[in-house]
């Protein structure tokens, strides 16, 4: 599966809306048997540091947890990896125009059944209470940006 563009209103951001997006995602791919989801992460807070260090540098920070990205850090805590960096991805003026190819591999993926091709959308009912917002700095302390 493909991830295209999901985004929440900066005001609702960190408080599990995304999370219960990315959930869905995951629900549908699970019940069409397929192997994983790549998407095209948006680092959006590397322009606060670009003149400092390079891409590949600012994403080996974000993955060891020594800096926090609105989108990446996010991505990554549920459960995305960093495939490849890609230069020119989206003319963005806070990435520099660089993305980053993640993968999310479905732990439930039966090589034995067959890949749906379509599928039974049932809507979910997703719990919508707001969680209390979860700054970076109570994750990392001080902030590495
Ligand atoms: C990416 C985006 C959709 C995430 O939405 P969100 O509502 O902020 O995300 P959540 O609060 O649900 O957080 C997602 C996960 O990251 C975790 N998280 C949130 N804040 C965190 C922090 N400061 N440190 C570490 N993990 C954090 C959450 O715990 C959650 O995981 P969990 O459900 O297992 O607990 C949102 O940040 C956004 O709209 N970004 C800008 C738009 C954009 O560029 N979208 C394209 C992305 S490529």
């Amino acid at each position: 599966m493909y991830g295209v563009d999901s985004a929440v209103l900066p005001e609702y951001r960190s408080r599990g809306v995304g999370s219960k997006l990315m959930d869905a995602r995951f629900a549908v791919l699970k019940q069409l048997n397929l192997r994983g989801m790549i998407a095209g992460s948006l680092i959006i807070d590397y322009h606060k540091v670009a003149s400092e260090v390079t891409p590949e540098q600012y994403v080996q920070d974000v993955i060891d947890g020594k800096r926090f990205d609105t989108n990446l850090t996010k991505q990554l805590h549920k459960g995305f990896r960093v495939h490849n960096i890609i230069p020119n991805y989206f003319n963005d003026a806070r990435t520099l125009n660089y993305g980053v190819g993640i993968v999310w591999q479905n732990p439930d993926f039966d090589p034995s059944r067959p890949i749906l091709r379509t599928a039974k959308v049932i809507p979910a009912h997703f719990d919508v209470r707001l969680k209390p917002e979860r700054t970076p700095e109570a994750t990392f302390g001080a902030v590495g940006n």
